[in-house]
């Protein structure tokens, strides 16, 4: 963990004898822009194949050396980095998950969490008000420099974390050995329906999103190879009958709802859930993945982690939900055999069910 004590302070800390809330904050929030700006001008990549001194680092990154000094302490005493004769080297933590070689990179999520965290800017009126304080960027004009830049941090962030969290939902849901046609909904960056399509060579991915979200899932396809393997639907997943216009009706095997639920209210939901199942051939699955609240929680960061995201869905208008909700939904627009799946991954819920 960056927060790094040792046995003594660990110990008064237990002991109540040092002042939590100040690791909390200031120190928390400073440790996280450290990070960021790390990532940012790319420190990690620089360092990812030697380990360098001061001054060749600053260099390459573009920085003044004095200036980079002050950050790469910070990265040190977090273990991020390590510091030997004045040469700075990636520790395993930061050589594994924020280095563009590494197939578990997340970089990209950390470059977007402070949108994340302008989100938590409007905490008190959720807490004061209980009602949305601002919405998500998918409705904004992203032919706007801003908002263009922001929907692509957002989907490449959402992409590194499916590759590297989507792996235990891919080896754990059962998807048909002959299946063919999966439907990923809101799939944008599509990161999930490449996970599928290499997994079972027979399938052939349809993402429906809204065209930034499409414009990410064009370059997936392109840097993976996968082109011929995916095609893309622009659609409003909420207004459109997007099943109808797009003549889906019965041609999938597989659909993906995966991280959609949260954004949307409860009575919406189950209008697209409806849509999404009437794209389903009978017998066909339907892999949800979402936060859901009431799972059993055998990890305290899970469960932290899914209200956090509790917390995050209402100030923008959606929220999270329980099991039972979504089993309701999912029984109601005809499908049987709903099931949970308890998962490692923090934050992810996987719940299936076969159209009747
Ligand atoms: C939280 S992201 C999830 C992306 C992906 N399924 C995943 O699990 O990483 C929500 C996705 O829904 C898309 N989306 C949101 N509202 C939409 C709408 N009304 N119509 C189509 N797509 C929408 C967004 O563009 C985005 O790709």
């Amino acid at each position: 963990m960056p927060l790094r004590l040792t046995l003594l302070e660990d110990l008064l800390l237990r002991l109540n004898l040092l002042p939590a809330p100040l690791l909390d904050t200031p120190l928390a929030p400073g440790i996280a822009k450290a990070l960021i700006t790390a990532c940012e001008v790319g420190i990690f990549d620089a360092l990812s194949t030697h380990p360098l001194p001061l001054n060749v680092l600053a260099g390459r990154v573009h920085c003044d050396p004095c200036g980079l000094q002050l950050l790469l302490h910070v990265l040190v005493e977090t273990g991020y980095l390590r510091q030997k004769n004045g040469v700075y080297r990636n520790t395993h933590l930061s050589q594994r998950w924020l280095t563009s070689g590494s197939r578990f990179n997340i970089a990209p999520y950390v470059v977007h969490s402070p949108d994340i965290v302008t989100i938590w800017n409007h905490l008190p009126e959720i807490v004061r008000h209980n009602k949305p304080a601002m919405r998500m960027p998918y409705e904004d004009d992203a032919s706007v420099p801003q908002t263009q830049a922001q929907l692509e941090r957002h989907y490449a962030g959402l992409a590194a974390l499916a590759t590297v969290m989507g792996r235990e939902p891919i080896a754990r849901a059962h998807v048909p050995a002959n299946a063919t046609a999966l439907l990923d909904v809101g799939g944008s960056h599509a990161a999930y329906s490449q996970l599928f399509c290499r997994k079972y060579p027979n399938l052939h991915a349809t993402i429906v999103d809204i065209q930034p979200g499409i414009e990410a899932g064009l370059r997936t396809a392109k840097e993976s190879n996968m082109e011929e393997r995916m095609s893309f639907v622009c659609a409003d997943i909420v207004r459109d009958d997007f099943v109808t216009a797009a003549s889906m009706e019965g041609q999938f095997d597989v659909v993906l709802y995966f991280h959609i639920a949260h954004l949307l209210q409860p009575d919406v939901n189950e209008a697209v859930l409806a849509k999404v199942a009437r794209a389903l051939k009978p017998g066909g699955v339907l892999i949800y993945v979402d936060q859901v609240t009431d799972r059993g929680y055998y990890m305290r960061l899970a469960a932290l982690m899914v209200q956090f995201m509790a917390l995050t869905m209402k100030t923008v208008g959606g929220t999270c939900y329980p099991f039972a909700t979504v089993k309701h939904w999912l029984e109601n627009v005809g499908m049987g055999q709903v099931q949970q799946y308890r998962m490692l991954t923090p934050l992810a819920t996987m719940i299936t069910g076969v159209k009747q």
